[in-house]
């Protein structure tokens, strides 16, 4: 069985790359040369936005299922650069639905908890998604898109990912915050967004059981613990053993130059529970396996 990872680069993929080792011929797409030292993978060097090279190489590979995690994922970026954000994160889709429809690939589609408003809270899969930015606004496309394409294409809603690269660098902010506690440079994190961190090695693990079960739909990929991200910064500082008054406070709605933020964005895990073999996971759990992870050789 063939599985195709884009942004293979990324934070993301990196985990959901440990976890297809040893289970599936893994093909990755990604736009600089590959940061995984990983003999198992099959590596294509192409811009996404390249349509007809795309095409070209996902119709050499046929995958059974795709991964598609490639995206222009830093919420701020995409308010300053709505034109990118849209070919990036609804047009590139677009492209790799349509691939997925005419080869009869699985896609698993990585949306965001971001797509909700954040009035309420406690969100489950039937809950209807509301923009409070251009990066929802484009997510929200996305998974319209992937849902009306196949019933087995599936869109799973990341809460927001905890936990250290698995391979390369990208999006971590756990990574980002170390690397300042450990200089003693004070680091803010928002009080009023309150999240349900989901730490990244669950999510590949998930990510990949996804790619290869016979779900389809929509499915929220969170964890067990619901927090605002400054209690958050503060228990990982105390496990980790750092000072809490390196930790500071903000509003993050009240930052000037940012787009705007949904307050309380958690959501249920209880579909996750019941369907997948991997648990969902407390933040302290979830901490441990991240600090802990060893990719298997
Ligand atoms: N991290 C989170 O907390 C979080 C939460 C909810 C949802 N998500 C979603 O989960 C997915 C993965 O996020 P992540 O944190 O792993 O992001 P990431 O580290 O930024 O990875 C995204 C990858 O996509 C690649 N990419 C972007 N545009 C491309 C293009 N035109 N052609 C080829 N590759 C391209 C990037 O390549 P370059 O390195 O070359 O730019 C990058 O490697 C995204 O869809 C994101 O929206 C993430």
């Amino acid at each position: 069985m063939k599985l195709l990872i884009t942004g293979v680069n990324g934070f993301v993929a990196g985990s959901v790359l440990a976890h297809a080792k040893g289970k599936w011929e893994i093909h990755g797409i990604g736009r600089s040369e590959s940061l995984a030292n990983e003999p198992e993978l099959i590596y294509h060097t192409l811009d996404l936005l390249d349509d007809e090279k795309f095409a070209d190489i996902f119709n050499k590979i046929r995958p059974d299922s795709v991964i598609h995690t490639a995206a222009m994922a830093n919420i701020d970026t995409c308010q300053k650069n709505k034109e990118m954000a849209e070919r990036v994160n609804v047009g590139i889709t677009k492209t790799l639905v349509r691939l997925c429809q005419e080869s009869g690939s699985k896609m698993v589609f990585c949306s965001t908890d971001a797509v909700f408003d954040g009035t309420k809270g406690d969100y489950t899969e039937s809950d209807a998604p509301r923009a409070v930015n251009f990066y929802a606004e484009t997510k929200i496309k996305a998974e319209q898109s992937v849902l009306s394409a196949s019933d087995k294409n599936v869109v799973a809603r990341l809460a927001l990912v905890m936990g250290l690269p698995v391979i390369g660098k990208g999006n971590s902010f756990l990574a980002d915050t170390i690397g300042k506690l450990e200089k003693g440079i004070q680091v803010p994190f928002p009080v009023n967004e309150i999240r349900t961190p989901i730490d990244v090695i669950t999510l590949g693990s998930a990510l990949v059981e996804l790619a290869g079960n016979q779900f389809g739909g929509i499915i929220h990929l969170s964890g067990c613990t619901k927090i605002n991200r400054y209690q958050m910064a503060l228990e990982i500082a105390k496990t980790l053993g750092y000072s809490s008054e390196l930790i500071l406070s903000v509003d993050s709605n009240a930052m000037e130059g940012r787009a705007p933020r949904s307050n309380d964005v958690s959501m249920y895990n209880s579909l996750a529970r019941q369907i997948l073999k991997t648990p969902m996971r407390t933040l302290s759990e979830g901490l441990e396996l991240t600090l802990n992870f060893k990719p298997a050789k």
